[in-house]
Formats: structure tokens, C-alpha cells, sequence
């Protein structure tokens, strides 16, 4: 049997993901659900917010369905988010960008980079080492290179070469990778990308980065198409996977029922892709798209639905279209 955990995490993760849970139980009702609680909430209930026993919950999941989790203000913290990621080595973090006229996809170094984790901090001094290991962006490269040939399109790597020694590295490798397999690619500096990106989206294919220029760049980019409230993304490793936003817990608007679920729900989107129900996949985007073009939609998108209310109306579309 298919086996979904289920992390509603904190703040809006708590209303976002009820309603793609709903969505996910709608299309997959012989699913079974697990509902594993870690977070903010619980390190303020218990002291530690992911145990080990939570970790070893999540592994016992075919996909993992995750809201986000607010950063505790506690000294040599280590964020629940990178912990999972790497304790079940979801190494590509995949961050689709479509739009009119374009779909992008980002894939972003999920497990090194500046998350390395390898730090200090005296009173005169902080240092964080930012590792690009030859495993590491060989993995990423042949994601993204294999994506690229999925998509027939362009590959783009991003980098800063010009001033990062550990960028110059990651270049070469992707490049290499990319001669190897025959593949149309071209790079460029991240910085100048970034601001390409958003001018001339349909220039754009597929882009691979590091890991905090691509944490950066999804989260600039999600202006082409409406927001964080509409990004969803995948964190897929050899034998793990987890489907998040690429938004977090947004306290600024957490428990007033106006956060676009969207992100969440196509983030089960991506589940079902990866669980091989490209149908069911499909049918979340084409219920998306025909609500917003009734203006059904949350108040950041011009709308004047609440989370809850968008929730039921996917449901019933989705209940129409079945
Ligand atoms: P955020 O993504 O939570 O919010 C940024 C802005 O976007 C806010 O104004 C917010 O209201 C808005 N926004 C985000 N999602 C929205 C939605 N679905 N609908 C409408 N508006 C939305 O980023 P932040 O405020 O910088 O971070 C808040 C907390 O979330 C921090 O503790 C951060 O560490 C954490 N975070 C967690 C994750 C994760 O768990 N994956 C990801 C990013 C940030
Ligand atoms: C994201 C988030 C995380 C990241 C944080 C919460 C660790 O911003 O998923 O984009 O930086 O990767
Ligand atoms: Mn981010």
C-alpha cells in the first residue's frame, strides 16, 4: 500500500496543508496517511523539534507531504527543514516556474553548498564553509541534464565563477556532464541570471544551481507567475521523497484563513507525478486553472476566497471533473 506522512508543520503550513491533504485524499483514497508532527510548536511543547523517531516516521513513507516549519530562536539551532532534507538525502529540489509562455525548472543543489553545516561563530569572527563536492554536482547535473532531455529544452547553469572557486568547480562539472550527454546548455553568472530570468522568462528551460542561489533565485522568480503562494516543489532523493511550497510558514498572516493553498496543492501534483499518476496530476492543474480563470481565487491573486473556501471549491471541481 502507497504510504503518504504528513507534516503540516507551522503557522500556515497548519491551513495549507489540510487542503491539499483533502485534495491528495479526494484523488487517492486507498492512500494511507500518517500524520507525523514536528516543527516550532512542538520544540516549544517538548524542547526538540524533530526527534529521531520522527525521522525514522518519515522513512517509512513512499512521499512525504510537508507544510513548513518556523525557525525556533534558539542558539546552535539546526533547521528541522535541512535536517530532513539531508538525514533522507533529498538532493534535488526541483521548483517549476510556468507561466504565459513559459515553464521553467529550477533545480537546486539541495544537500551541500552553503547548507553544508560546517561552521563557527566566535565574537570576532563567523565562518560557514560552502562545500561542491565532484558526487555531489555530478548528481545534480544528471537530474537537471535529464530533465532537460525530457523537456527538449535549453539547460542553464547558474553559478558566480567569476569570484567563487567552489562555482568554477561546479560549472565545469555541470559543463562536462552536459558534453557528455549531448545536451543544449549554456551558463551564466548568477547574478545577471536572475535579473534575465525574470526579463526574458521564455529564454529559460532548465536552470541548475547551488543550493542557496537556487533557495534565492525560486523564490525571485515565483514574481513571474503570481507569488509564493503558487510555487510548488520537490525534494527527491534515491529513495526518499518530499513535496513542499517553496514558501514558509508566514506568521505575518498564519491562522486568518487568506493563505493561497495553491503552492501546497500542486505541490501534491508533484507527489502523484512521482508516484506515476501523471492523470491525477493533471487534474490538480486544470481545476487550478479553471478556478482562477473564474476569479476563485485568495486575496493575493486578486480574489476573495478564503483558504478553507478555495479548498472547497477545488474539491467540488475536482468532484465535477471526476
Ligand atoms: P515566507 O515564505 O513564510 O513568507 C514570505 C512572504 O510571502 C510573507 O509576506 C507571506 O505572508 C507571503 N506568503 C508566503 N506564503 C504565502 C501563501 N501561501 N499565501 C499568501 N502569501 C504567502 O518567508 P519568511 O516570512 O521569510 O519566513 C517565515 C518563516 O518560515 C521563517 O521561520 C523561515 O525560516 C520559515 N521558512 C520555512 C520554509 C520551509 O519550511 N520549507 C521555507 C521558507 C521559510
Ligand atoms: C526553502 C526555505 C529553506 C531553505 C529554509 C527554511 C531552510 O527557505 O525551502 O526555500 O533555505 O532551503
Ligand atoms: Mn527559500
Amino acid at each position: 500500500m502507497t504510504r503518504i506522512a504528513v507534516v503540516d508543520g507551522d503557522g500556515i503550513g497548519h491551513e495549507v496543508i489540510p487542503v491539499a491533504r483533502k485534495v491528495l485524499a479526494l484523488l487517492h483514497p486507498e492512500y494511507e496517511y500518517i500524520s507525523v508532527d514536528v516543527g516550532y510548536r512542538k520544540w516549544e511543547e517538548t524542547g526538540c523539534p524533530c526527534a529521531d523517531r520522527d525521522l525514522a516516521a518519515l522513512k517509512t513513507s513512499d512521499a512525504i507531504l510537508f507544510g513548513a516549519i518556523t525557525t525556533p530562536p534558539m542558539k546552535d539551532y539546526q533547521s528541522v527543514v535541512l535536517r530532513i532534507r539531508k538525514s533522507l538525502d533529498l538532493y534535488a529540489n526541483l521548483r517549476p516556474i510556468r507561466g504565459d509562455g513559459f515553464d521553467i525548472m529550477i533545480v537546486r543543489e539541495n544537500t551541500e553548498g552553503l547548507y553544508s553545516g560546517i561552521e563557527e561563530a566566535t565574537p570576532d569572527r563567523a565562518t560557514t564553509l560552502r562545500v561542491v563536492s565532484r558526487a555531489g554536482t555530478e548528481r545534480i547535473a544528471r537530474t537537471a541534464i535529464r530533465l532537460a532531455k525530457e523537456r527538449d529544452g535549453l539547460l542553464t547553469i547558474g553559478h558566480k565563477a567569476n569570484v567563487i572557486k567552489s562555482d568554477v568547480f561546479f560549472r565545469d562539472i555541470c559543463i562536462t556532464e552536459s558534453k557528455a550527454a549531448g545536451i543544449l546548455y549554456n551558463d551564466k553568472f548568477i547574478d545577471a541570471l536572475s535579473l534575465d530570468l525574470i526579463q526574458h522568462p521564455k529564454n529559460y528551460n532548465v536552470v541548475v544551481t547551488t543550493n542557496m542561489f537556487g533557495d534565492i533565485l525560486s523564490d525571485v522568480a515565483a514574481y513571474l507567475v503570481g507569488g509564493l503562494g503558487l510555487v510548488p516543489s520537490a525534494n527527491i532523493g534515491d529513495e526518499y521523497a518530499l513535496f513542499e511550497p517553496v514558501h514558509g510558514s508566514a506568521p505575518d498572516i498564519a491562522g486568518r484563513n487568506i493563505a493561497n493553498p495553491i503552492a501546497a496543492v500542486r505541490s501534491v501534483a508533484m507527489l502523484l507525478d512521482y508516484l506515476g499518476d501523471r492523470a491525477g496530476s493533471g487534474r490538480i492543474e486544470t481545476a487550478i486553472r479553471t478556478l482562477i480563470a473564474q476569479r476563485i481565487c485568495t486575496r493575493d491573486l486578486g480574489g476573495s476566497h478564503g483558504t478553507r473556501e478555495f479548498g472547497d471549491a477545488i474539491i467540488a471541481e475536482l468532484s465535477r471533473n471526476s
